[in-house]
Parts: structure tokens; C-alpha cells; sequence
């Protein structure tokens, strides 16, 4: 790790779309913490980037205690922490009149609250710094997707919170802003039934899906020093779905 190599902390990077940023991240010469839930398959993805780049810490982002504690260690190792991205997130998809609860309260639990709880915890290091990235993961289904009435509170929340928080910490050096993702290329959609893949793609503007490494470039740009003067927004990586017109 080179000295004056940024230190990034990017939340659910073990795998999918978060791995992809971790990785860019590094290869822009960050040294980068995977921060994930999952033990092994973090270890691996650190190891995967190079232990000179990359380490991983174990942390729920939905428990308090795991949230102040990555960042004590984190801080207690680099003294600093120039860039958080917050792309952890979950889904329990059922219509709203067949979902459970639980599965609502376990999506904005990890979604919402864990990247808020996230935010605290920059926020008051980073304001010590006075400079700072903080980068959100929402999703397009903030929008409005069927059978996401909790996802899609819990990503429109996100956006809230990055848009207060921008107003908060613009004084202290700090940007907030927030990644959209629509439909990308990771495990998830390809489980999905060959017909309803095809389904979704035919109505992208672009008859294409986005891959992790179409979200990992623009968190890169909202990361780097090339974007200065802006904040409280929220950048698309949708291949043109959210304008909403007819296709
Ligand atoms: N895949 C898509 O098409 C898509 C579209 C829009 C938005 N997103 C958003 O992008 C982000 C990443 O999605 P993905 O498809 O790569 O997901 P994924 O399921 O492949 O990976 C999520 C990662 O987050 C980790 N994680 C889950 N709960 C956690 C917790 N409580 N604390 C710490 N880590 C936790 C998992 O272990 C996993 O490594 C999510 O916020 C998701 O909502 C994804």
C-alpha cells in the first residue's frame, strides 16, 4: 500500500457488484477494506485483489456495534477513511399482500438503517478530516417496482438520506451521492427464467443489461477528485430505464 494511497471502505464487497468497485477502486490505487457479512467468500475477494491493496473485515452493517467497530479498526490502522461506499443490500420480494413482516422490517434493516448507521460513523471521521466521499447504492426500483413495495422504500429512504446528508456535511469537504443501478448482470438476474431475462431486456431502452463494472466505473467518477462540485445527486447506471417513456 502506497502512503498516500486513499482508504476506501466498500460495505457487501465480497461478491457481485461490490466486488466490482472494491476492485476498481484498487486498481485506482485505493487501499480498500471488503467489508461484508460473509466471512470466506470476503477473505477470498481480498485476497483475489491483492493483500497489498485489499483487506477484509467482517461487519453486519444492520448491528450498531459492528459498525462502530469497523470503523475503530479501520481508523486504528490507516488513521483515515477518505471514501465509503455503502452498497450492502438485500431483497425479500413477495406483492405486498403476500409479504411478510419480517421481510419487511430484515430489507430496511440492512438497506436503510445499516447505511445510515454507515453514514454516522463517516460522517464523524471524516468531518475531523473535513474531506470525504461518501457514495449510496440505491437502485432504479426506488422509482417503483411490483413486488418491492419494501426494497424500494428502503433504496427511496437512501436517497432521502443522501440528499440531507449532502446539505449536512457540504460545508465540512464532504460529498454525498447516490449510484442508481438498474438491471445488471450479477448472479441474481441470471437465475432468473430464461423468458423473463428476456422480457426484462426487451424493455431497456438499450435491449441490453448493465455489468457490476458499468456501476463500479460511476462510483469511481463520484469517488475521484475529477468531481468537486457535486453533491446530493443521484447518477443512473440503468441503460436509460428510469426516464420511463414507452419503449
Ligand atoms: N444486481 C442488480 O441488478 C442491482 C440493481 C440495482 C441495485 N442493486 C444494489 O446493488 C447492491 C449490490 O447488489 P448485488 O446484486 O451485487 O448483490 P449480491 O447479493 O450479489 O451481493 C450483496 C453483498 O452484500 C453482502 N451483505 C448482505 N447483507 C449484509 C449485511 N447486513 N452487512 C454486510 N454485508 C451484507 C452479501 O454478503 C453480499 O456479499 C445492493 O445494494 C443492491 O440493492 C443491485
Amino acid at each position: 500500500m502506497a502512503n498516500n494511497s486513499k482508504i476506501a471502505i466498500v460495505t457487501g464487497s465480497a461478491q457481485g457488484i461490490g466486488y466490482a468497485i472494491a476492485s476498481k477502486l484498487a486498481s485506482n490505487g485505493c487501499y480498500v477494506i471488503i467489508a461484508d457479512v460473509t466471512a470466506e467468500q470476503g477473505e477470498a475477494s481480498a485476497n483475489q485483489i491483492g493483500n497489498d491493496r485489499a483487506t477484509f473485515v467482517q461487519c453486519d452493517i444492520s448491528q450498531e456495534n459492528e459498525v462502530q467497530s469497523l470503523f475503530r479498526q479501520v481508523i486504528a490502522s490507516h488513521g483515515r477513511v477518505d471514501i465509503v461506499v455503502n452498497n450492502a443490500g438485500i431483497i425479500r420480494d413477495h406483492v405486498i399482500w403476500k409479504m411478510t413482516t419480517e421481510e419487511f422490517d430484515a430489507v430496511v434493516r440492512v438497506n436503510l438503517r445499516g447505511t445510515w448507521l454507515m453514514c454516522r460513523e463517516a460522517a464523524v471521521q471524516m468531518r475531523a478530516q473535513k474531506s470525504g466521499a461518501i457514495i449510496n447504492i440505491a437502485s432504479r426500483a426506488w422509482l417503483g417496482n411490483p413486488g418491492q413495495t419494501n426494497y424500494s422504500a428502503s433504496k427511496a429512504g437512501i436517497i432521502g438520506l443522501t440528499r440531507s446528508l449532502a446539505l449536512e456535511l457540504g460545508p465540512s469537504n464532504i460529498r454525498v451521492n447516490a449510484v442508481a443501478p438498474g438491471l445488471i448482470d450479477t448472479p441474481l438476474a441470471q437465475a432468473l427464467p430464461a423468458e423473463v431475462q428476456a422480457k426484462l431486456i426487451a424493455a431497456q431502452p438499450t435491449r441490453s443489461m448493465g455489468k457490476p463494472e458499468d456501476v463500479a466505473e460511476a462510483v469511481a467518477f463520484l469517488a475521484s477528485d475529477h468531481c468537486q462540485f457535486m453533491t446530493g445527486q443521484v447518477l443512473y447506471v440503468d441503460g436509460g430505464k428510469s426516464i420511463g417513456a414507452g419503449v
